[in-house]
């Protein structure tokens, strides 16, 4: 076992394990050595010419302490902090915010750490989410500071909150509580945002060029609610920083990243294009919905690097244990076997409940009396897990020696790597999202954007409602 926190765990998808239909041989982990020792070798190498911006964001010391400075701004003054983002502006935040701070941390002040507000992620337009914000928040308004997180500032849900909050904050508290109320994360040369930060006076930060949304985590835009919520921002850039040294090393038995890309990409080859994580830990469940995007956006695209049609792409799926246990488990072990399953299991849960004792008329339930929570939690998995070996499904498991700032940086910086090395390994550009931007534009269409007429034009007829087949 090398250094760090967080271990991958992959005797479970071996042969020896699972059989020589839907297992790995030894010999066929050397040839995904020798393949993937390449692309480690390559990925060093674009990195050393600076192409891979994300990674160097864990030792930018001009960031953390710009974001340091902006929170102390904000802590023990204000009462809410509102992130407006969507998708890589958002995701990262909520699975920080989750990861890190007690389940009722927004609900109990005690929980809270000193002078830190309470933090809602607004990463949706669900007029009846937002509006249910906008009466509670209303009266509370020169406490609560909103950050608006968007790269290009023209994404309709960001914008559109961005507008709701900005007429709210110009009625109640005035030009200059407008000003004060926001602090805008955005590009630094260009695009909307930058424009209506300069014009509004808006504190900022910066989204870093060359760094889509879904590798941004660890910038700026997830960094400052961190903060803002007294979540070690230095613990969690040191053991990024600790992971992408193992994730760096050129030989791949030492490399958990390596180790992970090269066996999700000989599953999705051989068949098992479904790649379920199955985090069994509460704090760690929207750290499968950031792998979601990271995973899906990376990595599902039509064209390979010599623009070959190939449309590749594993599907990302998120469970969560034990809650899933109680849902998904039947499809997972008597469906088809297409998934590579990766757990997420926490050694020390840092606390305990002791379960308690049983009444007289149920002795069946006497096991439990007595008993660790933790213990159960780790038990459901190993169950899960052993039925899931039973029937020949391959699992890896991400091991967490506990959950805490360190970790949860060495967890992101295994599974940026890993899709870095997932993306040279099927041979697509992991960073751009094409796909994504036909979607934005339609909503521009529907919404009567100036220039967008003849898309409108072609969208109506296959989307508009036909009654003949509404039954
Ligand atoms: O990962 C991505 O690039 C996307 O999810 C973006 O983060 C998302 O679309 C928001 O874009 P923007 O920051 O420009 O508002």
């Amino acid at each position: 076992m090398g250094q760090g926190r967080v271990h991958l765990y992959y005797k479970n998808v071996m042969s020896n394990v699972i059989g020589v239909k839907h297992g790995i041989g030894h010999s066929q982990l050397d040839e995904l050595a020798d393949q993937a020792g390449k692309e480690i070798v390559d990925l060093n190498n674009l990195r050393k010419a600076g192409q891979m911006p994300y990674r160097d964001l864990p030792f930018n010391k001009t960031y953390i302490s710009q974001v340091k400075q902006v929170a102390e701004t904000i802590k023990g003054k204000y009462e809410n902090f509102v992130v407006l983002g969507i998708g890589g502006s958002a995701l990262g935040n909520i699975a920080l915010q989750t990861a890190l701070n007690p389940y009722m941390y927004n609900i109990d002040e005690k929980q809270r750490g000193d002078g830190c507000p309470r933090l809602f992620v607004f990463d949706n337009v669900d007029p009846m989410q937002v509006g249910s914000f906008l009466d509670w928040a209303g009266d509370k308004l020169d406490k609560t500071m909103f950050n608006v997180i968007s790269k290009s500032g023209r994404t309709a849900e960001t914008a559109s909150q961005f507008l709701v909050v900005r007429e709210m904050l110009l009625e109640k508290l005035g030009a200059d509580g407008y000003a004060k109320n926001v602090i805008a994360t955005t590009d630094a040369n260009g695009g909307t945002m930058r424009t209506i930060t300069n014009d509004a006076g808006f504190v900022d930060l910066e989204v870093p060029d060359g760094v889509g949304g879904r590798w941004s985590v660890l910038s700026p835009v997830g960094l400052l609610s961190a903060a803002v919520c007294g979540i070690d921002i230095d613990g969690l850039l040191e053991g990024a920083r600790s992971m992408d040294e193992r994730c760096s090393n050129t030989d791949f038995y030492k490399n958990p990243a390596a180790i992970n890309a090269a066996i999700n990409w000989n599953y999705y080859m051989a068949g098992k294009p479904i790649s379920v994580m199955m985090p069994y830990s509460y704090h760690l469940k929207d750290m499968s919905d950031w792998y979601c995007q990271l995973w899906a956006e990376s990595l599902g695209k039509s064209e390979d690097l010599s623009g070959n049609k190939r449309f590749i792409g594993p599907t990302p799926v998120k469970a969560l244990g034990t809650t899933d246990q109680h849902s998904q488990v039947q499809l997972y072990r008597e469906g088809p076997n297409d998934k590579l399953f990766t757990f997420l299991q926490v050694k020390e849960f840092g606390r305990d409940i002791t379960i308690g004792g049983t009444p007289d008329c149920a002795p069946e339930l006497g096991y439990l009396a007595g008993a660790s929570m933790a213990k159960l939690m780790n038990s459901e998995k190993a169950a899960t897990e052993y039925a899931l070996l039973k029937d020949k499904r391959p699992c890896l498991t991400v091991m967490f020696d506990r959950i805490d700032a360190h970790a949860i940086g060495e967890f992101i910086c295994l599974f940026e790597v890993t899709t870095s090395l997932a993306g040279l390994l099927f041979a697509i550009n992991a960073y751009d999202q094409p796909a994504v931007e036909l979607g934005k534009e339609a909503t521009f269409a529907l919404m009567g954007r100036e220039g967008f007429e003849d898309l409108a034009e072609k969208i109506a007829p296959v989307t508009e409602i036909d009654d003949d087949y509404l039954v």
